[in-house]
């Protein structure tokens, strides 16, 4: 996470390849209210694989969910995630955690395939080394032409960028606060978008393993264009349960289905490779978030394939929602694709 002030009175501002997404939170008591929640659609060719190319329809929308929803606050936190994102943790020989910073510019390098001077690095300590000396560092590295691609909109659009965080990130800040999961229970995180899947194995608030995969809601709606020859609006709403002309849902469940097993096996190298490098224990848990959670079978298809409890993440489990200003339905239907923007949101809380 990149900050760049205090992060006080923030909204949470998630720039998807599908949607921009909004969420306000205040405190109440121990919990949070939800205060605001905004969503406008893209179309097509706006953000592609999570880089803003159209900077006019992008700030168009995020200046009329604030206007819309009368947001005063001008102050956001934003994500990034994709190729430009390098998340891994690493061993840093250093003798106190305080001096892993001064470490950090010397042990980088090897393990980022871009320039140092192409990218902002930050790391969290994670404890000390499990094996040799030093400490155990999850260290991020994000391009800076990927920060200034979402910081310039953000400027563009009359809000002042104060906090970079990662998708990966903001998505397990929005789990912890919602399901306050035991310590020693590792669960893995999908972030199910339109063009990515973030997918997080996290045990006790600390992310183990990240890994941004490009597949996602396009492409179940690409192939349903093109084995039912069908228009993008049209293979959207068939996907989401819809017919359409003379097309049932039904004759879409077996190229949802083929596309959702594409799926499945990139979650099966990811958590193989995991299991190899990182860990020798069990995932016990998945929770889906993001829009395709809910393409229809693939919560049960992750259930047989892994023989763990799946479930379609909740951002607002522990958030007080007011059901006049946001009906129960609305609240429903967007929950699981409100992750980021909840974990973004929730950084206004964080103590700098
Ligand atoms: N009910 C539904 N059934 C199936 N798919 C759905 C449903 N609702 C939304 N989607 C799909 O979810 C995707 C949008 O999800 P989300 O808002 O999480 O993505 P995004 O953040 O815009 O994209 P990304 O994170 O990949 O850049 C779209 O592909 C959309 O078609
Ligand atoms: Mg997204």
């Amino acid at each position: 996470m990149f900050g760049f002030g205090k992060p006080k009175g923030l909204v949470g501002l998630d720039i998807g390849s599908s949607s921009v997404k909004v969420i306000e939170l205040r405190k109440k008591g121990d919990g949070y209210e939800l205060v605001n929640m905004g969503v406008e659609n893209l179309g097509q060719d706006a953000v592609v694989d999570g880089a803003i190319m159209d900077s006019f329809t992008v700030t168009t929308a995020i200046e009329t969910i604030f206007n819309q929803n009368k947001i005063k606050i001008k102050n956001v936190a934003t994500a990034v995630s994709g190729h430009s994102v390098i998340v891994k943790k690493i061993s840093v020989n250093a003798p106190t955690e305080l001096e892993v910073a001064n470490a950090i510019p010397y042990e980088a390098p090897q393990f980022i395939p871009f320039a140092m001077e192409d990218v902002n690095i930050s790391y969290q300590v994670l404890g000390p080394a499990t094996a040799g000396p030093g400490f155990d560092v999850m260290l991020v590295a994000v391009k800076r032409d990927k920060i200034l691609n979402h910081t310039n909109v953000l400027s563009q659009s009359g809000k002042t960028p104060m906090v970079v965080d990662i998708d990966a990130f903001a998505l397990q800040n929005a789990f912890e606060v919602n399901y306050e999961p035991a310590p020693d229970r590792m669960i893995a995180l999908l972030n199910i978008g339109a063009s990515l899947m973030n997918i997080n194995i996290m045990r006790g608030g600390v992310p183990l393993f990240t890994r941004d995969v490009s597949v996602g809601g396009n492409q179940y709606t690409d192939t349903l264009q093109k084995e039912l020859d069908l228009s993008f609006d049209d293979a959207e709403k068939l996907k989401q349960g819809h017919e359409v002309g003379s097309v049932t849902p039904d004759q879409a469940a077996p190229h949802l289905r083929s596309v959702s097993e594409i799926l499945l096996l990139e979650v099966q190298k990811t958590f193989d490779f995991f299991k190899q490098t990182t860990s020798a224990e069990s995932i016990q848990q998945i929770y889906v978030a993001g829009g395709s959670a809910r393409i229809e079978g693939l919560v049960d298809l992750l259930k047989e394939e892994f023989g763990i409890p799946v479930e379609i993440m909740n951002p607002f489990q522990r958030v007080e929602v007011n059901p006049t200003k946001f009906p129960a339905d609305r609240i429903e239907n967007l929950a699981p694709r409100m992750s980021v923007a909840v974990g973004l949101a929730l950084r206004s809380f964080d103590t700098p």
